[in-house]
């Protein structure tokens, strides 16, 4: 069975200009070891649609379910907590938290019952940061590290789905492939269900399924034919 189903959502913002249909009838189905790329042009619903995968809104129509439950009936605050792992373009780290604050931290919030900082301790192994950086404030970071730590968060609570939003979008063409790896492997080894947002072709060449959102509108394209 798919981790997370969607079936036919829909989403509209109403604005003073009247209302935009970001989603229209957007239909797909995720599994775990997999990765899934989103691809498509700017304002076609990705991130619309990144949102009520993760439970931060809810669909106009349509719906979306968790192992066959639909989150209609779930707490979406404590669905998101448990079992979503989010990572954003712009990082979003504590400036004024090191590293291993950063991940001790996601740790505290999700009210993690096991040794927060050795959890984070590992979660930053994991993602190829060295110890003796641990310390050290996120700010001091570069870019591609700063993206890793952030990553070691999103998943430090142990997630099922990870969804990443243009999480390469200000990384060079070496920092992708480190995140892009980092993420590939989280399916492949760690049984994960991965979403990626990207316009990078190299960064959908690695995914397993690729998905075209087109003016709301959701399409599979199979990279393997199946
Ligand atoms: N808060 C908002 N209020 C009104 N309209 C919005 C809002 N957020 C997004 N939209 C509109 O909804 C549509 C889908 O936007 P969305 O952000 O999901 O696109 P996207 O595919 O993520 O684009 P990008 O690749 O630029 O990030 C666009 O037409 C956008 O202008
Ligand atoms: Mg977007």
């Amino acid at each position: 069975m798919s981790i997370l189903e969607l079936r036919h959502l829909s989403y509209d913002y109403v604005t003073k200009a009247g209302k935009v249909h970001a989603l229209k009838e957007a239909t797909a189905f995720f599994e775990k070891d997999k990765v899934y790329a989103i691809v498509g042009r700017s304002g076609s619903g990705k991130s619309t649609l990144m949102s009520l995968m993760a439970g931060l809104d809810v669909p106009k129509d349509g719906e979306i379910f968790y192992h066959g439950e639909s989150l209609r009936h779930l707490d979406c605050d404590k669905f998101r907590r448990e079992h979503i792992g989010m990572i954003f373009q712009s990082y979003y780290l504590l400036p004024q938290l090191t590293a291993l604050e950063n991940v001790e931290l996601s740790l505290e919030l999700a009210k993690y019952k096991g040794n927060k900082r050795k959890r984070a301790e590992e979660m930053l192994i994991l993602v190829g940061i060295k110890k003796e950086q641990f310390k050290k404030r996120s700010t001091q970071f570069s870019g591609g590290e700063q993206q890793r730590i952030a990553v070691a968060r999103a998943i430090a609570t142990d997630p099922e789905i990870i969804l990443a939003d243009e999480p390469t979008g200000n990384l060079d063409n070496e920092n992708s492939m480190n995140v892009v790896n980092i993420l590939v492997d989280l399916a492949h080894k760690y049984g994960k269900c991965v979403i990626i947002i990207t316009h990078a072709v190299e960064v959908a060449e690695k995914a397993d399924v690729i998905l075209k959102m087109d003016d709301g509108v959701l399409r599979r394209n199979m990279k393997f034919s199946e």
